[in-house]
């Protein structure tokens, strides 16, 4: 008996400590610099951001590796209309949603039209380092940043992704109809039996009182 059951619980319990999943997006809301976001080259002038999400430390060091994962936006326009209504940048993760990570954000000049390189130091026009908590929750985070000789305005957020939930984006519970359970998941993970179903896995049929 034990011998059957044994693999069954296994896998219940990993599908229930390691799958977890979401999304932290950022939006680019403004950004300017008085030393002029393009510096000398004004035609044509295109930037990107990158965003790098890692581990939360007291002395932030800014450099690769992401430990949480990073991503760039689009390039486009360095004017205020084409910043404020750039995509928001997605990065996806695999892992529990800590709530506390270092949150670095870095301005770059487009090498040439439609070219993004993180190679050319040169090309780099502000980086922010900063430590943030976040819980899980459509709600944006709005938050500015003044150094640099720079002000860049961003807001976030970190979504978990379909049938992952909790405030670590752990709890798996797909909603279900059929023999193996009659349930919809609240925003805790846990099933909600269907009208008329009972038990753990909402299996067994509800002794009907008349
Ligand atoms: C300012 O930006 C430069 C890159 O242009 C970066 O190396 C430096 O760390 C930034 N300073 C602060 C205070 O963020
Ligand atoms: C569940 O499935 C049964 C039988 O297929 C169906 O009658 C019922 O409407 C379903 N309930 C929901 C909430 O989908």
């Amino acid at each position: 008996m034990a011998r059957f059951f044994l693999p069954c619980v296994l896998v219940l319990l990993s599908a229930q400590t390691t799958l977890s999943s979401g999304v932290f997006e950022l939006k680019i809301n403004s950004f300017s610099s008085s030393r002029g976001v393009c510096g000398f080259q004004t035609r044509d002038c295109q930037i990107f951001f990158r965003v790098c999400l890692k581990h939360s430390q007291d002395v932030i060091n800014p450099e690769p590796p992401c430990t949480y994962g990073t991503a760039l936006t689009d390039i486009f326009g360095a004017d205020p209309k084409s910043i404020s209504s750039s995509a928001p940048i997605r990065v996806l993760f695999h892992f529990k949603w800590p709530g506390t990570f270092s949150l670095i954000i870095e301005a770059w000049n487009a090498e040439s039209a439609g070219v993004g390189s993180t190679d050319n130091q040169n090309n780099l026009i502000s980086r922010l380092a900063t430590r943030r908590r976040l819980t899980v929750g459509e709600e944006w985070s709005q938050d500015v940043d003044f150094s640099n000789k720079s002000e860049l305005r961003y807001s976030y957020h970190v979504l978990c992704n379909e049938h992952y939930h909790g405030e670590e984006c752990s709890a798996y519970c797909r909603p279900r109809n059929d023999t193996f359970g009659h349930y919809t998941c609240d925003e805790t993970g846990s099933r909600v039996c269907l009208e008329g179903w009972t038990g753990e896995y909402c299996a067994h049929r509800e002794c009907s009182h008349t």
